[in-house]
């Protein structure tokens, strides 16, 4: 079965199930202002699921082209992408949970209608409940007796509940981050396990924990969510019911398909495969190779998502959707410029689009597309391949990169943070992400738009969140020398609205009493609720106070310093430009949720508040 099969069986398993089919609407939403991209299927449903009539009536199907910019960090694994089709199936006000759930078991287990997928490899979750809204059961007892129907006598096994973060679905998140007017409500998402043979839970750092389908281990992959989409949030705060319930389902087609050929890696898939192979002629490389995968896996997802956003109508520039577009694609050709062991010829990037018109041939592409795709990329690569050059020659001259020099970077070469740390992660050498932030402030009059938020979270967005994990960068940091000692240096950082990543010098794999040690000294700090203060002082006086700066970096002789605690209780003291919470009362508890070696001494964390 074909990844196209699959989406075609889709559609004519609802449109037989009485759905009328939609065109799948532009990544670039029209009339609405509030976001750049489309990034959920439900995102152009928005208001027939506020309750405006819909012209082709209540049950509707569709496979709608998505870009999560969002998830940009996360691309290089084998399941991320930027760029993705989301199935999607709609009942406005007419069929809820019970016909939704059985349809979309029907279409996963049946041989015939559906995909045909083992019942005893789904497993699925289910709503908790909080005070405000009650435990989903009614969610729990259909999908025992559909487990049951497929002969699985221990359907409780299969069915898992979580609380809100995990188990309710609307834009913003969780209830409480729902915007006035946004629709929202419980949701049940379904699983496919590749099996326990992958022993990658075994490598991860809860391999006491039992594993489940929430764990990150990549065990379980997520392939479908049926939204419950019942609330609306509103002026007080309070959660009304929709004048009617409605059904959002969105289903990730790759990842049915890697369902369905029951390996979890989706670039080996028939979407992704023959882009990678382009990848593998051009760089010499080969995708087997580990070292080469993640940038491979790069290239072929920031390709399609450039593809479809030029199909679109988006073009490289400095500004919103075009901005995003240009970093992709300089991102792409960094990867491929590495990938080439530096050899000249980035610019035969634009030529693997090709491969990707071909495989959306007469379903998002027409042949026409190929000139006009490949020219507009050609054309953005062929100007920054200049640039890269010269910017790397940059680098490799200076001993250390400030971030002064980061910032002279991206004014001059259109670096922007993410390029050059990619391209000093390769050539040995590391950026001090808040002087660059410092410097980038200090410029207010450039594009902020395109630059804050739209890509990625961290870069000049001060939201609350962003702004709590740079505090919790400096307890981390704090706590990292304590625990294992005081050769830990900071390496790193990289911020987004959803987790700290964290990156230091250690020679070995934290144990995980020792990633408990970390967790408990510093929730036991944002228990203690220290208070954190910004003080100016000149640089010698900062340094001989024993705060910490990083990096080899230059600092301007009035340095700003911020400590977390007071006299005796001082916990950490570090040069830093901020933002910071003013109190630790405005943090989270966090929590250690993943480890990774970078190779040559260095170590990665990810954190999250929980
Ligand atoms: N809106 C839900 C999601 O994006 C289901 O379509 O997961």
């Amino acid at each position: 079965m074909t990844t196209n099969d699959i989406r075609q069986k889709y559609l004519n398993f609802f449109e037989r199930r009485g759905h009328a089919i939609l065109p799948s609407a532009s990544l670039v939403p029209e009339g609405d202002a509030t976001t750049l991209f489309t990034s959920a299927g439900m995102q152009p449903m928005m208001p027939y699921l506020l309750g405006a009539k819909h012209p082709l009536g209540k049950r509707l199907v569709d496979s709608q082209k998505c870009f999560r910019s969002q998830d940009i960090e996360e691309v290089g694994d084998n399941r991320h992408t930027t760029f993705f089709e989301m199935l999607g199936n709609w009942s406005l006000g007419d069929y809820f949970k019970k016909e939704q759930l059985k349809f979309f078991f029907e279409f996963l287990t049946d041989a015939g209608k559906g995909l045909g997928l083992d019942p005893h490899r789904l497993f699925v979750t289910v709503f908790e409940g909080n005070s405000e809204i009650p435990r989903d059961t009614e969610t729990i007892e259909i999908w025992k007796d559909l487990f049951l129907r497929a002969n699985i006598s221990t359907p409780d096994q299969h069915i898992f509940t979580y609380p809100a973060k995990k188990n309710w679905w609307s834009r913003a998140g969780e209830p409480e981050k729902m915007p006035v007017g946004e629709p929202g409500g419980p949701d049940s998402e379904v699983f496919y396990d590749f099996g326990a043979d992958l022993k990658l839970h075994e490598s991860s750092i809860y391999q006491k924990e039992a594993c489940h389908p929430n764990c990150d281990c990549g065990r379980y992959l997520e392939i479908g969510n049926s939204v419950f989409m019942q609330y609306r949030k509103e002026a007080d705060g309070t959660l009304s019911e929709l004048p009617q319930k409605n059904i959002d389902f969105g289903g990730g087609l790759v990842r049915l398909a890697a369902a369905v050929n029951h390996d979890p890696d989706i670039f080996n898939t028939d979407l992704y495969s023959p882009i990678i192979k382009e990848v593998e002629k051009l760089s010499g490389r080969s995708y087997l190779d580990d070292e080469s995968k993640p940038s491979m896996r790069i290239i072929a997802d920031h390709l399609t998502a450039a593809s479809f956003l030029i199909k679109d109508g988006v073009f490289p520039s400095n500004k919103a959707q075009g901005y995003v577009l240009r970093r992709l694609l300089r991102r792409a050709a960094v990867k491929l410029h590495f990938l080439m062991g530096g050899r000249e010829g980035i610019v035969k990037l634009a030529g693997i689009t090709s491969s990707i018109i071909d495989i959306y041939k007469n379903i998002y592409f027409v042949g026409d597309d190929t000139l006009y795709v490949q020219g507009a990329i050609a054309a953005e690569i062929g100007k920054f391949e200049k640039s890269l050059d010269k910017g790397i020659k940059e680098m490799e001259k200076k001993a250390e990169i400030t971030g002064k020099d980061a910032f002279d970077l991206y004014q001059n070469y259109g670096f922007p943070l993410e390029i050059t740390t990619e391209i000093l992660a390769q050539i040995g050498k590391t950026v001090d992400q808040n002087q660059f932030e410092l410097e980038f402030e200090k410029h207010k009059n450039l594009s902020r738009t395109a630059s804050a938020g739209s890509f990625k979270g961290g870069l000049a967005d001060h939201s609350q969140t962003v702004t709590a994990y740079h505090t919790a960068t400096h307890l981390l940091h704090a706590a990292l020398r304590r625990i294992l000692g005081e050769h830990v240096s900071q390496k790193g950082s990289n911020i987004t609205a959803e987790r700290l990543r964290f990156d230091f010098s250690h020679p070995d794999k934290l144990t995980e009493e020792q990633i408990k040690a970390l967790e408990d000294l510093i929730n036991q700090k944002i228990k203690e609720k220290l208070p954190v203060t910004r003080t100016e002082m000149p640089k010698d006086q900062a340094i001989a106070e024993g705060a910490l700066a990083f990096f080899g970096q230059k600092y301007p002789d009035l340095v700003s310093v911020y400590t977390i605690g007071k006299g005796p209780q001082t916990f950490s003291k570090e040069l830093c430009g901020g933002p910071h919470v003013e109190s630790l009362a405005e943090l989270a508890k966090i929590k250690i949720v993943k480890q990774e070696s970078l190779g040559a001494g260095t170590r990665r964390l990810y954190l999250q508040f929980v």
